[in-house]
């Protein structure tokens, strides 16, 4: 099997620490090393180093190359411009079918927590096998704790097909908050790990069959893709794909696994005082709980805070209501749309 982690996001969410030019795969946020380290480090321990890939795009090549050194140029596949992940799995199964290869990809995200490699090790021999079978799609399923509205949901059906393997009744990406609160009081229900397990055969299948004239210029000269990428829609694996294939499959997983995908993600990875607070950097906090303070500075005080998110760095400063963290994203897409 082949790794192809994808390191093109904007990841805005984590401002100010993540910023355009530095998304946050390339941050160290759970541990001292970057998460697109961390990602590939996960694989290194048992895999040839050969059979590890990143795509991503222009902007970010030098970033990828700098925390990665140990890639080689034909390792790194590069999209000319955000597109999201639909069309950068189409290229990236169109580069490896031009060669030829049709050996199963692993397309992996760079900004997960996970923690048990063996674990991931294990589900991933057996996504393997399935699918190599056929023109399937396996994906790897978490059982889910609350209802979050960033993640998609995979409803199984209730025997297995095989050991540990099930038929995917439906795929539902991003549902409302209402829909998530039903889901996760149904059986039979994960919440899209996003990574998915396939050949590059059963991307083009389904590239043909949803998205014929995107395919076709992916499947073009390296020039026509560089003139036309821009013409791509933009849009994620999840709608171009999963929402509409039939033969998808889930391998409900072991370990824990979290996206990261905002400030208050960090109070899952990270041990909270016994105030419920999570403190990083020269913190003094004084009557303040469930409160999570961020800062490069050189000394920080916070007073009388409740259920807040505080981040300072050399970008700017944050302090919201935890409830309303999601909101980054909005208020930094209108300050661009004004500037
Ligand atoms: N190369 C490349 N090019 N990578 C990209 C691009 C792109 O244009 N856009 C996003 N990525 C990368 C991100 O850096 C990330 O590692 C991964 O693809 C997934 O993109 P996200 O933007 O983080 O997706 P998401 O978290 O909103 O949703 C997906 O993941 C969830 C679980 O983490 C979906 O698959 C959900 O269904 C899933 O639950
Ligand atoms: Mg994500």
């Amino acid at each position: 099997m082949k790794i192809i982690i994808l390191a093109g996001g904007s990841g805005t969410r984590f401002w100010p620490k993540s910023v355009k030019a530095i998304p946050k795969q390339f941050l160290a946020l759970t541990s001292e090393r970057t998460m697109i380290q961390e990602t590939y480090l996960r694989f290194q321990e048992w895999l040839p180093p050969k059979n590890i890939f990143v795509a991503t795009i222009e902007q970010y090549v030098e970033t990828v190359k700098e925390q990665l050194p140990w890639l080689s140029e034909e390792q790194i596949i590069v999209e000319p411009m955000p597109r999201d992940t639909g069309p950068c799995i189409a290229l990236t199964a169109s580069n490896f079918l031009n060669h030829g290869d049709d050996e199963v990809l692993v397309t992996m995200p760079s900004d997960h927590y996970i923690s048990d490699t063996s674990e991931l090790r294990r589900v991933l021999d057996a996504a393997e096998s399935k699918a190599k079978q056929s023109a399937c799609i396996v994906t790897l399923g978490v059982p889910p704790s609350r209802p979050e509205i960033g993640y998609g949901y995979i409803e199984t059906q209730s025997e297995e097909t095989q050991d540990g393997i099930y038929k995917v009744n439906h795929f539902f990406e991003k549902p409302s908050i209402e829909k998530a609160q039903q889901f996760i009081e149904r059986k039979h229900m994960f919440w899209n790990s996003g990574i998915f397990i396939w050949k590059p055969s059963t991307i083009a299948h389904y590239m043909m069959e949803y998205h014929g004239s995107m395919w076709s210029i992916l499947t073009g000269s390296a020039e026509l893709i560089k003139e036309r990428y821009a013409e791509l829609p933009k849009i994620s694996i999840d709608y171009a794909i999963l929402e509409k294939a039939e033969e998808i499959y889930c391998i409900p997983v072991g370990f824990k696994w979290d996206d990261i995908g905002l400030w208050s993600s960090m109070e899952r990875i990270y041990p909270v005082d016994s105030d419920g607070n999570l403190l990083h950097g020269n913190i003094h906090a004084l009557n303040t709980t469930d409160t999570t303070v961020i800062s490069d500075h050189k000394q920080t005080i916070v007073i009388g805070l409740d259920h807040a998110i505080v981040v300072h760095t050399e970008f700017g400063l944050l302090i919201c209501n935890k409830s309303e963290v999601h909101k980054v994203k909005d208020i930094l897409q209108r300050i661009e749309m004004e500037s």
